[in-house]
């Protein structure tokens, strides 16, 4: 007795459940697929590095490079410069899949002479580019909107060049919704 109505509560709730959610395929399927959102070009930018200065050990997070960047430039609409010989990509190659991804630090001057820090990192895709999420740091007024925008990166490596060093070529974008100037507290815009 005890049984039968215990499986009948819960088929209950079962039949009350499917009902509660019945509307769900449903309701998701007539919600209009969001539309995607649009990039502003920010620059392209070619880096020079230097050879990878670790071996193929695998350590506690996998095949850790050390890859010297040691100058190049950028250019876009907004902010053009070098790159300054202070930086490095610490990527990883994943044991599991082979797949690298890069963990890069280091910094643009501007032809104006704002200094940016730059992080960027991000894995080869299948078709041998790298996809980079880039995150700038800057206190310079005019250059400061960078510290709030959401920007990414496509890397091609192995650019011909007849310098002994390998040279890398990032375009990157951001939400062409982001900030692009900034309103300071208590002063002028930049
Ligand atoms: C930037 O670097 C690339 C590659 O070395 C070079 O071809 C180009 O002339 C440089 N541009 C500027 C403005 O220096
Ligand atoms: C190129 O650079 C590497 C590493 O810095 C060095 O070992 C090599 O001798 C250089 N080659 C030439 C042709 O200068
Ligand atoms: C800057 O952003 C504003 C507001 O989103 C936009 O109206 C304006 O066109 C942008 N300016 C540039 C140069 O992208
Ligand atoms: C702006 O001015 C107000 C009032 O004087 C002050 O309380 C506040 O700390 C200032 N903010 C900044 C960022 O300087």
């Amino acid at each position: 007795m005890w049984h039968s109505v215990s499986t009948q509560g819960w088929a209950t709730s079962m039949l009350a459940l499917a009902t509660c959610f019945s509307w769900l395929p449903t309701s998701i399927a007539t919600i209009p697929v969001p539309v995607a959102p649009k990039l502003s070009f920010l620059y392209t930018a070619f880096v020079e590095c230097d050879p990878n200065l670790m071996d193929t050990s695998v350590g506690p997070h996998g095949i850790r490079k050390s890859i010297p960047i040691v100058g190049g430039n950028f250019s876009g609409p907004h902010l053009s410069g070098k790159i300054l010989d202070v930086g490095a990509d610490w990527g990883l190659v994943d044991p599991q899949t082979n797949v690298f991804s890069a963990d890069t630090r280091y910094n643009f001057r501007t032809d104006d002479g704002a200094d940016i820090f730059l992080q960027t990192a991000g894995p080869k895709a299948p078709d041998g580019h790298l996809h980079l999420r880039i995150i700038f740091e800057t206190g310079s007024p005019k250059y400061y909107w960078l510290n709030n925008v959401v920007a990414i990166g496509i890397l091609t490596s192995n650019l011909p060049t007849n310098r002994n060093i390998s040279l890398l070529r990032i375009d990157a974008w951001n939400f062409a919704s982001d900030w692009n100037s900034t309103q300071f507290m208590n002063a002028t815009s930049a």
